[in-house]
């Protein structure tokens, strides 16, 4: 189904599987209109069924990826590309080596540049000179971020070191062997990267979001919760499963 609440279209599909579905057609579609795409991609276990989808349509012979640039949203700090943990490592899993994208036009925040600082300034300079990101995907943590964008954040930053919140570090914890070795930092986007984007799709799965979910959509626009900044974007796409959908459904019926 879908809905439209102040401005944010909003789809609920049944169950995970229907979720990632539909939005890896929106990242195709967006591929087939603009060959040149620059997309913006998040990782984490949301995606991973859009990112299945999308290896599936390229095996199939209906997108190209060849002209396609991409930015990835984060990067933990101090962790090398090829740690089993790491995005670049993630992304590589996931898509980049079923499908045919240049790898020079892939960009991952770099955990372990020098000089961050600067770092951080090439990487919002390479976005720009590409004339910002066309359609940005993201997913949301249950404190409310996208990206790692933690509450409190200033809404005016770009790419920037975040110490990652107590919450998050616990949420991360799933995917490492040793508590200790979650790392505490991480390179992220700022929400003004984020805002730039001419589009965006953000995906929320599960029970576990629905409390998020609704505070990001129906409550206030604030720091505390980083992903509300996105009611004030003209073009933004939720995609819901069922269950993600619960603490919102009755409002938007
Ligand atoms: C990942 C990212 C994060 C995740 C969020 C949800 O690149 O930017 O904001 O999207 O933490 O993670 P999952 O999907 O694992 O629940």
């Amino acid at each position: 189904m879908k809905y439209n609440y102040k401005g944010m279209d909003i789809l609920i599909e049944a169950d995970y599987d229907n979720a990632s579905k539909k939005a890896a057609w929106i990242v195709a579609s967006q591929i087939t209109l603009n060959p040149r795409s620059v997309l913006g991609l998040a990782t984490g276990s949301t995606p991973e069924g859009m990112y299945d989808y999308l290896v599936k349509m390229y095996q199939k012979g209906d997108i190209d990826f060849s002209e396609v640039v991409t930015f990835n949203l984060d990067e933990y700090y101090n962790l090398g590309v090829d740690h089993y943990q790491s995005y670049h490592y993630y992304m590589n899993e996931h898509l980049f080596d079923f499908i045919n994208i240049n790898k020079d036009n892939v960009y991952i925040p770099n955990g372990t540049a020098d000089d961050v600082e600067e770092y951080c300034l090439s990487y919002d300079k390479a976005i720009k000179d590409y004339g910002n990101i066309d359609l940005q995907i993201l997913g949301i943590g249950n404190n409310g971020h996208i990206g790692f964008n933690e509450p409190d954040v200033y809404f005016e930053l770009g790419t920037h070191l975040v110490e990652l919140d107590e919450d998050t570090i616990k949420a991360n914890s799933r995917f490492f062997n040793r508590y200790e070795d979650v790392p505490k930092r991480a390179l992220s986007m700022g929400i003004r990267n984020i805002m730039h984007s001419k589009k965006i799709v953000l995906l929320a799965m599960g029970e576990n979001k629905s409390k998020i979910v609704r505070e990001m959509i129906m409550g206030k626009v604030t720091s505390k919760v980083p992903a509300s900044i996105l009611q004030l974007h003209a073009n933004v796409t939720v995609i819901l499963d069922q269950l993600a959908a619960e603490d919102i459904i009755d409002e938007l019926k």
